[in-house]
């Protein structure tokens, strides 16, 4: 899919001030830090679109983009940022989790690990809790560049396992890099071919 127009439109924290959801929606979802906003800005090639940082707990809204004037990016904030305090943790929780599940107009949620990493409690624990709602998810791998493709090749099988123990269908997996811009046009085929179904 080519990206010809890519706008930020709001941040909100309610579900019910969401812009309206007459258009497809895609949400990324991960860590603190895990790369999401930067995930965002190398799909639609705007720098600065969804604000970045090197310091985890930078997205702090519900943040949603219009791309090509036909469906709609979400970034979100990160979950297990350990800085913040119990009562954001939560307010985090109830905000994102509301989201979530009263979307009407989400296609998918595309959950972004970081590949360098051996599977993580608290990724696999998020990948269960979409499951049992039967909210549609899919995994894209993290900052490939920072390391081999057979070390990101060995930590995303043992994800997959991992999940296989739950899930009688494993979620489609992508492996990306927001720095090299690797794997971001797999990601919107998959996305032109869902808006297209
Ligand atoms: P929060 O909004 O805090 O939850 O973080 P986020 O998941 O949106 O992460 P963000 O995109 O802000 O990136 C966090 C840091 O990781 C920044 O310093 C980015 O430059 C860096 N980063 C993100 N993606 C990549 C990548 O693919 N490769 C490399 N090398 N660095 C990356
Ligand atoms: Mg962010």
């Amino acid at each position: 899919m080519q990206i010809k127009k890519a706008e930020f439109i709001c941040s909100n924290t309610r579900v019910d001030k969401l812009p309206e959801g007459k258009l497809p929606e895609y949400a990324f979802i991960g860590r603190s830090n895990v790369g999401k906003s930067s995930l965002i800005n190398a799909m639609v090639g705007k720098k600065g679109l969804a604000k970045t940082s090197q310091k985890p707990g930078k997205t702090q809204l519900i943040n949603h983009f219009i791309i090509n004037d036909d469906w709609f990016l979400v970034d979100l904030p990160g979950y297990g940022f350990a800085k913040t305090s119990k009562s954001n943790r939560e307010a985090w929780e109830k905000f994102i989790r509301r989201y979530l599940t009263h979307r009407d107009n989400l296609q998918c949620i595309f959950v972004l690990i970081d590949s360098r990493h051996e599977p993580q409690k608290i990724d696999l624990e998020f990948c269960y809790w979409l499951g049992e709602r039967g909210l549609p998810f899919m995994l894209v791998f993290t900052k490939a560049d920072k390391q081999s493709n057979v070390k990101s090749d060995v930590n995303m099988s043992k994800f997959r396992k991992a999940l296989a123990e739950w899930f009688e269908e494993i979620p489609k997996c992508f492996l990306t890099s927001a720095e090299v811009k690797s794997g971001c046009d797999a990601i919107l085929e998959t996305i032109g071919d869902i808006n297209t179904r």
